[in-house]
């Protein structure tokens, strides 16, 4: 069997997580394209429960990472990392209580990761700050974001230009199972 390539199978196949951004900002074209692509994304019953809070100021990035890893006794590396010094980060928030929240927000956290790999772009999806997004402290950035408070964290995507290639991890085949039918062998 052959994979087949277009631009969409490329841009999937191609993608890396990457960890190590240049200082260039992203275009205000290259920000909305993104964000109309997380909007774009699927969501159960089209309920649309998922808001995105587009981050481009370096400084209160550094705020938040410096307020994340001081809130831990001992930050994890990634957390220290948090969103590896790029241009952008998109936090996306699902509405509480709908039975597929966090569903629909990764979904959509997907949508915008293999845009930035489409339009050129490096991007690294970042769960590690769940934790703290979803404690008081947390809340108050939610809130500093425009988040109402009836929405949670989901995931934040990391986007800029990249520095360094991403690693290429190797997947499990045996993850897939092709499923027989009742008369084949
Ligand atoms: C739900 C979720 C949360 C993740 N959180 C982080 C994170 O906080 N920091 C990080 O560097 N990578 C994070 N990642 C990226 C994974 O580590 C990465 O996708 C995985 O190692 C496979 O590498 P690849 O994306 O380059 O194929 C996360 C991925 C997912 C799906």
């Amino acid at each position: 069997m052959e994979i087949i390539h277009n631009p969409v199978t490329d841009a999937i196949l191609d993608r890396r997580s990457i960890r190590s951004y240049t200082d260039e900002a992203l275009t205000e074209d290259e920000v909305h394209t993104l964000l109309q692509c997380g909007l774009r994304a699927p969501s159960a019953h089209n309920r649309q429960t998922t808001r995105f809070a587009a981050v481009q100021d370096r400084k209160l990035l550094e705020k938040l990472r410096l307020e994340m890893t001081e809130a831990e006794e001992e930050p994890s590396r990634w957390l220290k990392a948090f969103h590896y010094g790029a241009p952008c980060v998109i936090f996306l928030f699902d509405r509480r209580g709908d039975r597929w929240s966090g569903i629909n927000g990764a979904i959509a956290a997907e949508n915008i990761h293999v845009a930035a790999q489409g339009l050129g772009l490096g991007s690294v999806l970042i769960g590690i700050i769940r934790d703290f997004m979803l404690s008081e402290r947390g809340e108050a950035w939610k809130a500093r974001f425009g988040i109402p408070e009836d929405y949670d964290f989901v995931l934040a995507v990391a986007v800029g230009h990249p520095d360094k290639p991403g690693r290429d991890l190797p997947r499990d085949q045996e993850n897939i199972v092709y499923v027989k039918g009742e008369d084949e062998p």
